[in-house]
């Protein structure tokens, strides 16, 4: 059992493999956090808070005077509403009486096996051979009678701890949830914790930023009604000194779709605050009597293992215990080539088997047929919502199309955009009511077209029973599900005045059942997300998807950042990456290699190569498979970092026993006659010998000699080459 509960010292110990979480119901039935970080024994670490005397922080009524305790100076695992703590809290409640407080004490606690679930809400799962129980705490205000239950479910091997909280209004009057965060995290000093997340932009997401802790509070946020390009649901903590491979590292990954909220607050006795969960925004939630509001859930895990250490259990955890569709694992992903960048809007069912035929040479395995092929859609002013064939472009139907790409031994891949709307369309012009608009104004328009009111069951409904329809109409393998636009105008024609502030989470949990009911019904197909590129590329996502679309920046050089940031959670499988024409001054097979540290495909016109390309993204497409578990399912290491002045940027990885590894090497600024440069490895066996193929020579090293004096790197070559290093264990 990986919860342990001392009931004599009122304690809970959360333990997985290496790490241990404890809290205790404390004085007057508060629960204050008392540890989180590597594995100690010890059951009752409430030696750990001392209490002073604080100066202008008050101090509840029934600590009968006593002036040392104040909620202002304890570490909690959630915060009250007016009780006296001055800081960042967790909830904000409007009760019934139109009062704004919250005072939750502990009344119960259960422990049960298996992970929570969530109304309405994806969390992660457990395998067969996975140990997860879950601890489910109860607080409850005695006034309102309002009940905060926060929910812990420790997957042990994994070194992750899934939490969130339910709201359940036990009171006689509805409240307005005005604030609700997914977890508290208090630290009782973060004075040498450093923020780390992820900002970015349309074209460059998940850049990576880090800044020291300082007395404000620290926001990471989006209000864009996606997770968002410009940040990513995901923040971590880690050490002032961690690097990749030493360090106290916390990562929090946020599994939500919409607009979220993190703030990080250092306060004035240098403890930290973290809360994570829906951004309160525009956000107003009644619960009526009886009724319950349950938050996204949070992933966190820690690693004392540097940010290489805390990356790696992201990576087997979304690997693991997201998404169990067999495209995952048990399945290969195919090598696809997509025409949005060879033909935009302009192809027939003629070009698409024309595209098919050359990217065979390329080992392409599969045709994604973008953007274009529905409704009236020559540009990005029509068409969307009318989910069915534009006949004038697929002449032959459907059906016919995919039977002619199948029949040349390829799989068929189509693309939706199922949130949206365009106004020139027969959707928009049967149901004007079902965009979101604010009464008295015109909404915004961006890339022409509106979003649809997702929130709405009729419009779920429209959407599940139309996109189903052309999924069941022909042997379709793959779906890429785009979403081009941020959210603006929040409004819903469903609902009354005074229930507007639910519009932002309603949309996000009726995208959900849509997704359930199209992707949940279809697991022989696999499916792709996509927002503009990755604009809403986060862990709720991947239990739909198995893999998402990056960007739409297919530079290469670029990907090398992108990659590089999106790695600190994301695993290698789950990144779209594609070659594309961007950057002729780079090699084919550099560009194939960046790919690589994604899920592999072309972005191009096939028709348009010359047989001597052709040629060479064949030999990369079967290179691609040679080392798809490698690749896929080994240990992921960023041996070098793009954002840093640098003349060679690589990355690693390493099968889980360690017998093979994959090295590769980028050269971005090898000027002439410069000195010998060297790649040190990481995560081999120090004591067994591999032997080392990937630019010309084949020489044998021990684990010792390549992690701690390198691989040498040829000099002298053409600029951006790439050398993909294989490394075989002898015996
Ligand atoms: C977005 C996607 C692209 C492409 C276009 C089609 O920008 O990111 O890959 O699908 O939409 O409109």
């Amino acid at each position: 059992m990986s919860i342990l509960y001392n009931e004599s010292k009122k304690t809970f110990s959360l333990h997985t493999f290496r790490t241990t979480y404890q809290l205790k119901i404390g004085n007057l039935n508060y629960v204050n956090h008392l540890y989180y970080g590597s594995t100690i024994h010890d059951e009752d670490l409430s030696f750990l808070i001392r209490r002073y005397d604080r100066g202008f922080s008050g101090n509840p009524y029934d600590s009968l005077k006593e002036r040392t305790f104040s909620l202002d100076a304890q570490p909690q695992e959630f915060t009250t509403q007016q009780q006296g703590d001055f800081r960042i809290n967790s909830i904000e409640v409007q009760n019934a009486d139109g009062s704004f407080s919250f005072d939750g004490r502990y009344v119960s606690h259960t422990v049960y096996k298996g992970p929570f679930t969530l109304n309405g809400l994806p969390t992660a799962f457990a395998r067969e051979t996975d140990t997860v129980d879950t601890l489910e705490i109860v607080l409850e205000d005695a006034v309102t009678k309002v009940r905060v239950t926060l929910l812990y479910s420790v997957f042990e091997e994994a070194d992750v701890i899934m939490r969130a909280v339910r709201v359940h209004n036990g009171g006689d009057g509805e409240i307005k949830l005005k604030r609700i965060m997914s977890f508290n995290m208090d630290y009782m000093n973060g004075k040498n914790l450093d923020l780390i997340s992820l900002p970015g932009r349309y074209g460059q997401e998940r850049q990576v930023e880090r800044q020291p802790l300082t007395h404000h509070v620290h926001k990471v946020r989006s209000g864009r009604g996606i997770s968002s390009h410009q940040q990513n649901p995901f923040i971590a903590l880690v050490e002032r000194n961690a690097n990749e491979e030493y360090g106290e590292c916390y990562g929090f990954a946020l599994m939500y779709s919409g607009s979220f909220l993190a703030e990080v607050e250092l306060d004035q006795y240098d403890q930290a605050r973290l809360v994570m969960g829906i951004n309160d925004r525009l956000f107003s939630y009644p619960v009526a009597p009886g009724e319950d509001f349950d938050t996204p859930a949070v992933l966190m895990t820690y690693s004392h293992k540097g940010l290489g250490g805390m990356s790696r259990k992201y990576h087997n955890f979304i690997r693991n215990n997201l998404n169990k569709s067999k495209f995952v694992r048990d399945v290969k992903r195919p090598v696809l080539i997509n025409t949005w960048e060879a033909a935009f809007f302009t192809f027939d069912d003629v070009k698409l088997v024309e595209i098919a035929k050359a990217a065979k040479g390329m080992g392409v395995e599969m045709v994604v047929m973008d953007d274009g092929w529905f409704g009236k859609r020559d540009d990005d002013n029509s068409g969307l919502g009318d989910w069915y064939v534009n006949e004038k472009k697929i002449k032959c139907g459907l059906t016919e199309l995919v039977r002619q790409i199948n029949d040349l031994g390829m799989k068929f891949g189509i693309w939706f955009e199922p949130e949206m709307v365009s106004e020139d369309s027969d959707l928009y012009r049967a149901h004007p009511d079902w965009v979101m608009e604010i009464p008295g104004r015109h909404a915004v328009r961006s890339r022409n077209q509106l979003v649809l009111d997702v929130g709405r069951k009729e419009v779920q409904d429209y959407l599940i029973e139309s996109i189903n329809r052309i999924l069941d109409s022909a042997n379709i393998y793959y779906v890429k599900w785009d979403d081009n636009r941020a959210i603006t105008d929040l409004w819903s024609n469903s609902l009354p005045a005074e229930r507007q502030g639910e519009v932002s989470h309603r949309y996000v949990l009726g995208l959900y059942r849509v997704m359930d009911g199209i992707i949940k019904t279809h697991p022989n197909i696999m499916f792709e997300g996509c927002a503009g590129g990755g604009g809403r590329f986060d862990t709720a996502m991947l239990t739909y998807f198995v893999q998402y679309w990056s960007s739409d920046n297919t530079k290469p050089l670029d990907n090398l950042k992108l990659h590089y940031g999106s790695s600190f959670l994301y695993p290698t499988c789950t990144m779209g990456a594609h070659v594309s024409n961007a950057s002729p001054m780079v090699p084919l097979e550099t560009k194939a290699a960046i790919a690589m540290c994604g899920t592999f495909g072309y972005e191009l016109d096939a028709t348009k190569l010359k047989k001597k390309e052709i040629q060479a993204c064949k030999r990369m497409s079967n290179l691609y498979h040679k080392y798809y578990d490698l690749n896929f399912f080994g240990d992921y290491y960023r041996l070098v970092n793009p954002f840093e002045q640098v003349n060679l940027v690589a990355w690693e990885s390493v099968a889980k026993d360690r017998s093979e590894a994959l090295v590769t090497v980028i050269t971005v600024n090898l000027t002439m006659n410069g000195p010998q440069e060297y790649i040190k490895c990481r995560g081999l066996e120090p004591n067994r010998l591999y032997t080392i193929e990937g630019d010309g020579e084949k020489y044998t090293a021990s684990g010792m000699a390549l992690m701690h004096a390198g691989i040498p790197v040829p000099r002298e070559v053409p600029d951006f080459t790439a050398f993909i290093y294989h490394l075989k264990a002898i015996g």
